[in-house]
């Protein structure tokens, strides 16, 4: 018998890097992602279907095994702890910086520093790691505001460019990580679908190797 396989993708930027890749391992959707309002996509593999979610999501579907494998940042990843999670490959795209960011010539405070971000979880370990006493406030976009409204004294957010951050006066500060998308798969499917993600898992890797 063969595995029936379920892939969770991140909709948004990661997706137009994805696809190319899962083509490469002979997944391709049959529908055109972009004109559809469905969620789940058969494949030209009749055993592989896609979930088309949010980047924050997939963790949670591939962990309770809604999904059996799953691509999202490394980001998300950390942010959401991991549970129930292998991550065989880095896909090595959508690369970028987790970072700490100010107002321009701006010291951080030495004393308590007030943080906006959305990566609640992984802004509390990084200032407990520096041993700083951190108040974090939970945004969901946006986070640049946060220091020209004196909601925060800085904050944690993803740079690529810079260009977001300097738009709105702010300059980096710390890398507390460098990120790119990863591919997870749920532990039990790893154990009981070997046969069936196996060779997707390898195709995956290669066609990352032909990028390099
Ligand atoms: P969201 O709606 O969660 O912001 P995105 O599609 O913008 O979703 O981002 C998905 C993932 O892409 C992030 O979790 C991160 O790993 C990566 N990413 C986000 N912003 C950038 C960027 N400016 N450049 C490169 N990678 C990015
Ligand atoms: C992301 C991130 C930063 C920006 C960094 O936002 O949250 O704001 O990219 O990229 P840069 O350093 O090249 O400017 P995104 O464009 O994904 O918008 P979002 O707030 O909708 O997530
Ligand atoms: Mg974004």
């Amino acid at each position: 018998m063969t595995d029936s396989i379920t892939i969770a993708l991140s909709k948004g930027r990661i997706l137009k890097e994805t696809l190319p890749l899962l083509a490469e391992a002979g997944i391709e959707p049959v529908d055109d992602i972009d004109r559809s309002r469905k969620l789940v996509f058969p494949t030209s593999d009749p055993n592989v279907r896609l979930l088309i979610i949010r980047a924050t999501d997939v963790p949670t579907y591939v962990q309770y095994g809604g999904a059996d494998l799953g691509v999202t940042g490394k980001d998300v990843l950390m942010e959401h702890g991991g549970a129930g999670l292998y991550e065989p490959l880095d896909l090595n795209i959508a690369r970028c910086k987790l970072m700490t960011a100010g107002p321009v010539g701006v010291k951080a405070p030495q004393g308590r520093v007030r943080v906006a971000t959305k990566f609640v979880n992984l802004a509390r370990q990084y200032y407990a790691s520096q041993g700083r006493q951190a108040d974090i406030i939970k945004l969901y976009g946006a986070m640049e505001l946060a220091p020209i409204l004196n909601l925060a004294d800085e904050i944690v957010d993803i740079v690529d460019t810079g260009n977001t951050l300097k738009a709105n006066g702010l300059e980096p500060r710390e890398l507390i990580t460098h990120i790119s998308t990863r591919l997870v798969a749920n532990r039990a499917s790893m154990k009981m679908k070997h046969r069936g993600l196996h060779p997707i898992i390898e195709q995956l890797g290669a066609a990352v190797d032909r990028r390099r």
